[in-house]
């Protein structure tokens, strides 16, 4: 297996690209690498025959400076994941490098898409996040990039960036990785306290029971119902999860389908900890007689917030 090579400038970046053989994967990262990226790596590993990481906490995302300045960056321990996953390149850039002339005057917005869900939350989130991302994709010039499902809407709008600029990368999607307890995998959770973290259960209890609900013939109106049910249940003691949103949509997040797959989504803040999650799930009702509300016009209902 070759040395992980580290690079951090452009011109060393374009020295590495020029040496990976074969097909290339990219991953692009925050850094703070957990279990979810580790995935993503395998899966990039698996997928192609060079892996480059790119480790980069693109300040033009975050929407509020104290969030930025707190997101974790293990630097040494991210290197050592990668050694071991035998990624050929990890590329660092500096944000000196990425932003040679302070933060971009162009950017790439996301538009319409991003006005629901995250968007309303995290104003401009998704523009930074396009951004950047365009800018690792012309830099690094994969045949392949792998995202996370946990991130859905980022992904649906990734897909979205390289079908209108005509990119070359094909985008992946690599399933969420949970902890035992169903917990989603993020960076963010290390800022969880042990209560905190118990608390975060009630993101997966609500997803879970949306599906389940699908299962048994609910239609989009039913699904909700029954996530927020879970939601009031789980939240017993009233205080300490806040509820962004919890939405369904269809798989490219536009209006709830009246049956087939679709999407639940979640945001909630958790103290200080803001987390997501989402759940795939096939609605039944209407595609037979057997639904409990099979009426299209209940389909249409919006989640109560
Ligand atoms: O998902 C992330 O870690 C980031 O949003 C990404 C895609 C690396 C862009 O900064």
């Amino acid at each position: 297996m070759a040395d992980l090579q580290v690079v951090s400038t452009r011109a060393q970046l374009a020295a590495a690209r020029a040496k990976l053989a074969g097909t290339v994967g990219l991953v692009p990262t925050m850094g703070a690498l957990h279990r979810g990226h580790r995935a993503l790596i395998e899966a990039a590993k698996a997928g192609c025959d060079s892996v480059l990481v790119s480790i980069f906490v693109n300040p033009m995302q975050f929407d509020q400076a104290a969030d930025l300045d707190r997101y974790p960056r293990p630097i040494e321990a991210d290197l050592a994941l990668c050694e071991e996953l035998g990624v050929e390149v990890v590329w660092k850039p500096s944000v000196e490098t990425m932003y040679p002339q302070g933060p971009a005057r162009v950017w790439v917005t996301a538009g319409a898409l991003a006005d629901q869900l995250e968007g309303p939350h995290r104003p401009g989130h998704f523009d930074g996040v396009l951004t950047v991302v365009t800018k690792l994709l012309s830099a690094v010039r994969p045949d392949r990039a792998y995202f996370g499902e946990k991130d859905y809407q980022q992904l649906t709008l990734v897909r979205q960036l390289v079908i209108d600029l005509a990119l070359e990368a094909g985008i992946e999607l690599v399933p969420t990785v949970r902890e035992p307890d169903g917990l989603a995998l993020s960076s963010r959770n290390v800022f969880l306290s042990s209560v905190e973290r118990q608390r975060a259960l009630a993101l997966i209890g609500a997803l879970r029971a949306g599906r389940a609900a699908a299962e048994i013939a609910a239609d989009a109106a039913g699904v909700a119902q029954a996530a927020w049910a879970a939601l009031d249940r789980s939240l017993g003691a009233g205080e300490g999860v806040d509820v962004e949103y919890l939405e369904l949509r269809d798989p490219a997040l536009g209006p709830p389908p009246p049956y087939g797959p679709a999407r639940l989504l979640i945001a909630a803040r958790i103290g200080r900890t803001r987390l997501i999650d989402n759940i795939g799930l096939e609605l039944l009702a209407a595609k037979g007689a057997a639904g409990p509300a099979s009426d299209p016009a209940d389909t249409a209902a919006e989640p109560r917030r």
